[in-house]
């Protein structure tokens, strides 16, 4: 996961998307539990490089090598030197305690629902007592609504590069409304090369999210809709969640 094409296209097929920059909540979210801070996943460092250098305390737990890379790769460039521990968030071990942890960018989704709920509740013993916990979700209305046919490739993602060449990701899924999970198929083209990967997605509605919040020690507060601070829109497409340790 998050290897080769798929790593390295992460950040311009992000940035490709309109509205749909998640830093302003993030920072803003920061801002009110200043004070150590976590991100987990946090990739290439797209979110936490920029926070970093505008001064907030943030490190990161990342899984992916090739992710690593980019983000150091990044940082020499920046002269940061940030805190990012390699392991997936399952074995992240600490004696740090945070005032904020965040989980943005749907990463989340990519665990088992067994795994999200020992991931929260670890998190939640590492969370300062009134520390924040941020989640940014999102909900595959397009597939469950059939809008996508079923396991048939089609172009998701497509942008130019400074280099000229044309990145594209085609998608393909099948989908489990019962137990409302995704499992999606990439395929990632820039010229001649190819990089396939795959992804089992769970998604979450809201009464499912605030009880799995409260079973973890978390007291849900608050939420945004689709990237924008203040909407509550009852049809969104992303959620983004806002928790403190009780
Ligand atoms: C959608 S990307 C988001 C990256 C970054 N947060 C951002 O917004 O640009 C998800 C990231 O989570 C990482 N990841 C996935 N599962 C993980 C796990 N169990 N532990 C740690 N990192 C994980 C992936 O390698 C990937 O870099």
């Amino acid at each position: 996961m998050y290897k080769s094409l798929e790593a390295t296209l992460h950040d311009t097929f992000w940035r490709s998307e309109i509205d749909a920059d998640e830093s302003p909540l993030l920072e803003n979210f920061l801002t009110q539990h200043p004070g150590p801070s976590l991100e987990v996943g946090c990739g290439s460092g797209r979110l936490l490089l920029p926070l970093l250098e505008k001064g907030y305390q943030i490190e990161g737990v990342e899984l992916s090598s090739d992710m690593l890379g980019l983000l150091l790769k990044d940082a020499s460039a920046k002269n940061l030197e940030p805190t990012v521990h390699h392991c997936p968030i399952e074995e992240f071990q600490t004696d740090k305690r945070f005032s904020s942890i965040s989980i943005p960018a749907f990463t989340l989704q990519l665990l088992s629902r067994t795994s999200a709920q020992q991931v929260l509740k670890r998190l939640r013993e590492i969370a300062l007592t009134n520390g924040g916990l941020y989640i940014t979700l999102f909900i595959p209305w397009a597939e469950i609504l059939d809008e996508l046919e079923i396991d048939t490739w089609h172009l998701d993602k497509e942008t130019k590069l400074s280099s000229g060449q044309q990145a594209r990701c085609f998608t393909r899924h099948q989908i489990d409304r019962l137990y409302q999970e995704l499992y999606r198929e990439h395929r990632y083209e820039v010229a001649e090369q190819k990089h396939l990967s795959t992804q089992t997605l769970q998604w979450y509605f809201m009464p499912e999210l605030i009880s799995t919040l409260e079973s973890c020690g978390w007291k849900f507060q608050d939420f945004d809709s689709d990237f924008q601070i203040g909407n509550h829109d009852p049809d969104a497409s992303v959620l983004t969640v806002y928790a403190t340790a009780s």
